[in-house]
């Protein structure tokens, strides 16, 4: 649908599959890709719809809700609900629906591919190659065999990363403040949780799988770094600002830390002369984690079944809120 005028679900970002054609048949589907870049055009093709769809891109803030009075659903396509205002969502009684686990397989293997490509140094490795080199022992790295990984977050992601990583034959420590260590997953996991504190001092490799709030923000900052050993490396496919990147800057550059692998920055598209794509111990990847066919697959199916479900008048599977709108029908 080009004009979204009488639009019944608007979809402000890239959103694409299968899945897609299934809702379009059934709704009148406005879909603009770049639509979130403009607040005002999109409260405005809100402003009669009874769903919204995003990506990570929409800031979809209690403002842009309030001004949707039509409004039954939220469906963000992806886990992490960071930029909608679930809150005043719920307020408003509109269903926030998302992919909690849909994507989780995928953001783990990239965690355990950036990991390896980091300790074995394979993009440095590669441009070598391409540039007419053949060097072996300069590109000499380490095994993750043997290696204590540290694990942020023990939630669906942190789960499978820290399942893979055991296989690899690394041993597993992990942080948690919603778990307790004689709980189900911990000790199904048999890893050890600590404090964030002595995760930091022990591991050799550390990767963050926490959602961003206000408590996450900046948590691996100078102070964190200086805990962690000279030679570890951090790994990061969760949200950007949970690291303080000028701080991670200075760590990687003074020897603090060893290295850092990142799919995600504090903003994104990060500035073209950030410091980190100068040094030689990043690997840099665009938010690519859960970027597989058959993630977003699942991911879109997962937030079209929701939507399509709460249009209909029926209940939603993934929620972040509750399974159908209150106050509104
Ligand atoms: C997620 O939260 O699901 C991933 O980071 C990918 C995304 O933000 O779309």
């Amino acid at each position: 649908m080009r004009n979204n005028d009488a639009a019944d679900i608007v979809v402000a970002e890239d959103v694409t599959g299968p899945a897609m054609a299934e809702l379009d048949q059934q709704f009148a589907v406005y879909q603009d890709a770049t639509l979130w870049q403009r607040p005002d055009e999109l409260a405005d093709a809100i402003s009669t719809a009874r769903a919204l769809i995003v990506r990570n891109r929409t800031q979809v803030t209690a403002e842009l809700l309030q001004g949707a009075d039509q409004l039954l659903a939220v469906g963000r396509a992806g886990a992490g609900l960071d930029n909608v205002d679930v809150a005043a969502a719920s307020e408003l009684g509109v269903v926030v629906c998302y992919a909690p686990v849909q994507n989780a397989t995928s953001v783990a293997e990239h965690t355990i591919a950036l990991m390896l490509a980091l300790l074995r140094r394979i993009p440095q490795a590669d441009q070598s190659v391409r540039q007419g080199q053949w060097l072996r022992h300069e590109h000499t790295g380490h095994e993750l065999a043997g290696k204590t990984l540290g694990v942020i977050g023990l939630g669906n992601i942190g789960r499978r990363v820290a399942t893979y990583a055991q296989a690899l034959g690394m041993q597993v420590i992990a942080c948690d403040p919603y778990l307790s260590p004689d709980s189900e997953v911990v000790e199904q996991l048999s890893c050890e949780l600590m404090s964030l504190f002595d995760l930091l001092a022990q591991a050799d490799v550390v990767s963050v799988h926490t959602p961003l709030s206000v408590e996450t923000h900046h948590l691996l900052d100078c102070d964190a770094f200086q805990q962690m050993k000279n030679s570890a490396v951090l790994i990061n496919t969760s949200r950007g600002s949970i690291v303080n990147e000028a701080d991670l800057g200075e760590a990687l550059e003074s020897g603090q830390i060893a290295g850092a692998a990142l799919d995600v920055r504090e903003s994104e598209p990060p500035a073209p002369d950030s410091r980190l794509h100068t040094l030689g111990n990043t690997v840099l990847t665009p938010h690519i984690a859960a970027f597989t066919t058959e993630a977003q697959n699942a991911v879109v199916q997962a937030v079209v079944a929701d939507v399509t479900a709460v249009l209909n008048g029926e209940v939603a599977t993934n929620y972040a809120n509750f399974r159908r709108p209150r106050f509104r029908c």
